[in-house]
């Protein structure tokens, strides 16, 4: 497989770990996938859900678990690691400031358009310190925005973009209709997204790598990708379903027994649709169960957490620690592909060798 370029990184396999919250892409599998030659990312959403004192304490919490898994992970390999940040955060800025602090490679940022910045860390101080950041959009005119007002304000352009369709996991950046409708295809919305990196190259003169992410599944995906002219490709379902991956066994087996009916587009408290697989938990919501929550903090901007049926930050915690019958698991159109646990190494070797015969350069 060609290498994946982004400013003076190089990876050996044009491949990022998509970023998992809450929980679920932590320094184990993020390390892993890094030392395997891709880009491993580490999700910070609700990472402080995690720590004992998340109740009383989120924000610090929120920070403390950042720079702690940044740190194991930076022990643990010396490949690629990026930090996943979804704008709609509340602590946004002080995630993206610890992220910095701790000299992270890559930010990716979703969730909404990351335009301004604190003053502390306005992309200046971020291009110093060598901390690449690519948003990740699901339309060539959000990209558009992002480039249009980067470049007016900082004279500055993100160092790559990721375009995530419909078939991705998750939070989705669509209205439920377009999910389904050809215009909105990952392969459609592409050519748009790769003229406005096209653009931005030019004029600031600096290669701007577009990656692919959602519903991308084997090496010959991978080929058929990178063929449509984009520089590396996203993954995330598959690599839940690896021992490296930092979520319990129930969660990755959840994965496993997955038909294709049990793939479900829900409603999330965030005000975006998701992409999840169907259980109880589940099930009760859309027949209008409550599951009584106290707030402990209001940990995103879109949530009115007093009309929410249930907490998605205790949720998606309860899923992440393998009790789905308090949760449920976020997954992409294509877990039900997914037969079997393996390891991050063996992952990347068979995609490699599907890569390999799409290519017609195995031997
Ligand atoms: C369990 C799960 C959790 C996810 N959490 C996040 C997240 O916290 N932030 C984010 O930007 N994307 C999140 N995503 C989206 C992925 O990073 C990725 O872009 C997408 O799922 C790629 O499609 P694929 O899963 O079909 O490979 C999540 C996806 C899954 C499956």
């Amino acid at each position: 497989m060609p290498e994946l370029r982004i400013g003076n990184l190089r990876t050996r396999m044009p491949v990022i770990q998509g970023g998992m919250g809450v929980g679920i892409s932590l320094s184990g599998l993020a390390s892993a996938v890094a030392s395997a030659g891709g880009i491993g990312v580490i999700s910070s959403a609700g990472i402080g859900m995690l720590e004992p004192d998340f109740k009383t304490n989120l924000r610090e919490a929120n920070k403390r678990a950042l720079r702690k898994e940044i740190q194991k992970a930076r022990e643990s390999t010396k490949g690629i690691i990026g930090v996943n940040i979804m704008v709609a955060l509340t602590d946004y800025d002080d995630l993206v400031e610890t992220s910095g602090d701790e000299g992270v490679d890559m930010l990716f940022i979703g969730a909404g358009l990351p335009l301004r910045f604190s003053k502390n860390l306005l992309p200046d101080k971020l291009k110093r310190m060598h901390t690449k950041i690519v948003p990740i959009v699901s339309s060539g005119r959000a990209a558009e925005i992002i480039f249009q007002y980067w470049g007016k304000k900082y004279n500055h352009v993100p160092d790559g973009i990721v375009v995530e369709g419909p078939l991705a996991g998750g939070h989705l950046g669509f209205k439920k209709e377009q999910i389904t409708h050809s215009d909105y295809t990952l392969e459609n919305l592409l050519p748009d997204v790769i003229s406005v990196a096209k653009t931005y190259e030019h004029s600031f003169e600096k290669h701007i790598p577009v990656i692919a992410a959602g519903g991308i599944f084997t090496g010959a995906d991978i080929h058929e990708y990178l063929q449509l002219g984009v520089h590396g490709v996203q993954l995330a379902t598959r690599f839940v379903a690896t021992h490296e991956c930092d979520a319990d066994i129930k969660f990755k087996q959840s994965y496993v027994q997955a038909e294709k009916d049990d793939l479900i587009l829900i409603d999330s408290p965030v005000g975006l649709p998701g992409r999840a697989i169907r259980n109880t938990f589940l099930t009760d919501v859309s027949a209008g169960v409550k599951k009584p929550f106290k707030c402990p903090w209001k940990c995103l901007r879109t949530c009115n957490f007093q009309e929410a049926p249930y907490c998605i930050a205790l949720a998606l915690t309860h899923a992440k620690r393998g009790k789905l019958e308090d949760g449920f698991a976020f997954a992409g159109a294509n877990a039900y592909r997914i037969d079997r646990i393996i390891s991050v190494e063996e992952l990347f070797e068979t995609l490699l060798d599907e890569y390999k015969i799409a290519s017609g350069t195995r031997d």
